[in-house]
């Protein structure tokens, strides 16, 4: 059967579908691939192995009277329609697990760099402008001690929090479940949202974008921030109204945000939030070690596999996680 997949892929996965007979076509092109072009090669496809960055849409889906199976390559799946994809009978896999300690790791380089100021102590260094200690230079602030807030306690939130045991920390959250290990093992507190943003000095998000958590950070939310605190989002830019961020940081009602992911993305490159001295900034790398994403090509090509051959797929998702059907708020009262 063929396969299509919309990216190369670091590591040699893709051996496994070419060495059960199937045949594998790679976009190898810089940048993602033309929607035009997907839709053209998904035609004669059974199986799709997408990236975060391909739409998986009705239009797609109306023209691809074969394909059986979507692999994203990526935990998040809100550029696919699942809606579509169940209606036409296609089965939708994501890549879950694999990438959780990489994106938590992520999460917590972004914390400490916006915290401890290090860009803005790189930039001076690199420009030769250390021209020696000096006791008020690039004061941070302390994160020992200091208060967590996670929104969206799913499996990345929780690596999250168990990472500030190190840093002595309390510890919020607010999600649609409880998490009663976090409760137990880490003295975690369930909250509202609004709780949440009142009394964290560092908020983290871990929500999945979807209709009901869209600019869940706009200007309503961001005035409840403590003026000191700091805002982290390594899941999804449409979580943040980014105008409102930039409003909020002009307005002093947060110290900084440390953001790995942009709405649109990627940012233009006239964004004011690119050139901001509170914001800190990484291209998309949560899951961008050697070891996750090699990982996820191979989960990806497994769930294909799986489907191809008539069986389940290791880790599908489900239709009723839908954007639409979800009702999910990350909200807990
Ligand atoms: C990356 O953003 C992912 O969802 O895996
Ligand atoms: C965590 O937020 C997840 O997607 O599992």
């Amino acid at each position: 059967m063929r396969v299509v997949v919309t990216r190369r892929l670091p590591g040699d996965s893709l051996q496994a579908l070419r060495a059960r007979g199937h045949e594998t076509w790679v976009y190898d092109e810089p940048g993602p691939i033309p929607a035009s072009l997907l839709r053209e090669e998904v035609r004669s496809a059974h199986g799709l192995l997408a990236m975060l960055t391909d739409r998986v849409d009705w239009a797609l889906l109306e023209d691809a009277p074969s394909l059986q199976v979507v692999a994203n390559y990526a935990v998040g799946f809100d550029n696919i329609d699942l809606a579509a994809c169940h209606a036409k009978g296609v089965v939708v896999s994501n890549t879950p697990d694999v990438l959780t300690n990489a994106t938590a790791d992520l999460a917590w380089a972004l914390l400490l760099a916006s915290a401890r100021r290090i860009p803005e102590g790189d930039a001076l260094t690199r420009d030769g402008d250390f021209t020696g200690w000096d006791p008020r230079m690039l004061l941070g602030r302390t994160v020992h001690g200091a208060t967590l807030g996670i929104v969206g306690a799913g499996r990345i939130g929780q690596a999250v929090a168990r990472r500030s045991v190190g840093f002595g920390m309390r510890v919020l959250y607010a999600s649609p479940r409880q998490w009663h290990e976090g409760e137990q093992n880490l003295g975690a507190s369930a909250v509202s949202l609004e709780t949440l943003l009142k009394e964290s000095d560092f908020v983290s998000l871990h929500a999945p974008l979807n209709e009901s958590t869209r600019h869940l950070i706009r200007k309503e939310t961001l005035s409840l921030m403590k003026p000191n605190a700091i805002l982290v989002n390594t899941a999804r830019g449409g979580l943040i109204c980014e105008a409102d961020l930039l409003e909020a940081l002009e307005a002093g009602f947060l110290l900084g945000a440390a953001l790995d992911v942009f709405d649109p993305e990627p940012p233009s490159p006239n964004s004011p939030l690119l050139r901001h001295p509170l914001v800190t900034l990484s291209p998309h790398l949560g899951s961008a070690t050697v070891q996750a994403r090699e990982a996820m090509a191979d989960l990806a090509v497994k769930n294909i596999l799986a489907v191809l051959a008539g069986e389940a797929p290791p880790t599908p998702v489900q239709a009723t996680l839908s954007p639409r059907t979800s009702g999910t708020t990350t909200t807990r009262r």
